[in-house]
């Protein structure tokens, strides 16, 4: 376990985006992903964009993802293996870089096909506690021509594409990096969240 978590760090502190392909094991992707099937079924997955009416709306052109939150409390099998997983790997950051946080919140996420989210940065500003991003992705046999790519733009740089493959997990400050997801051609899911101190 500590190897992933590195590969996170490592990546984290010399690029400003940690990558390690193979975070989750395959049978907890898949569980997990079985979960966003159930949930997308009972209609549990929700458009996601704040506010009413207008707000919505504009919010809606800019991302087109599907969420749910995760219960904390969860006694689903695959989550609770997910988040105590996450648990560790706060406690290797705080023993290894001092960063103090204490707590996580996370959804699942799901992009119809032709879905996009908009070059964007996340918004801390309404929640000062966030302070590193992570997504899990719950993808088999992603091709470069199946689109959905996360996009880092960087100040003097080239575009970084990352592929959301199976089982891959990307860690950043999505508040300090731009970023975007490109058209999906086909669904695509994933666990997104943040790890906070409060
Ligand atoms: C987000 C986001 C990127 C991705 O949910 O804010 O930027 O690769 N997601 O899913
Ligand atoms: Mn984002």
């Amino acid at each position: 376990m500590e190897a992933k978590f590195e590969e996170l760090i490592e990546g984290f502190i010399t690029n400003k985006i940690g990558i390690s392909t193979s975070f989750l094991s395959l049978p907890l992707a898949a569980a997990l992903l079985q979960n966003i099937h159930k949930l997308n079924r009972d209609s549990r997955m929700e458009r996601a964009g704040v506010g009413n009416g207008s707000v919505k709306d504009k919010t809606q052109k800019i991302r087109g993802d599907k969420t749910c939150w995760i219960d904390s409390k969860s006694k689903n099998i695959a989550e609770m293996e997910f988040l105590d997983m996450i648990k560790e790997f706060m406690g290797h950051l705080n023993k290894t870089c001092f960063t103090g946080v204490n707590s996580c919140e996370f959804h699942y996420a799901m992009y119809d096909e032709g879905a996009f989210y908009s070059r964007h940065k996340d918004q801390f500003r309404n929640d000062y506690n966030r302070k590193f991003s992570i997504i899990g992705y719950l993808n088999e046999d992603w091709q470069v021509s199946d689109g959905g790519q996360l996009i880092i733009h960087r100040e003097d740089e080239e575009d970084q594409e990352i592929l959301p493959n199976n089982q891959k997990a990307v860690f950043f400050q999505s508040d300090v990096l731009e970023h975007q997801v490109a058209v999906a051609n086909r669904v695509r899911m994933s666990v997104t969240g943040w790890l906070k101190r409060s």
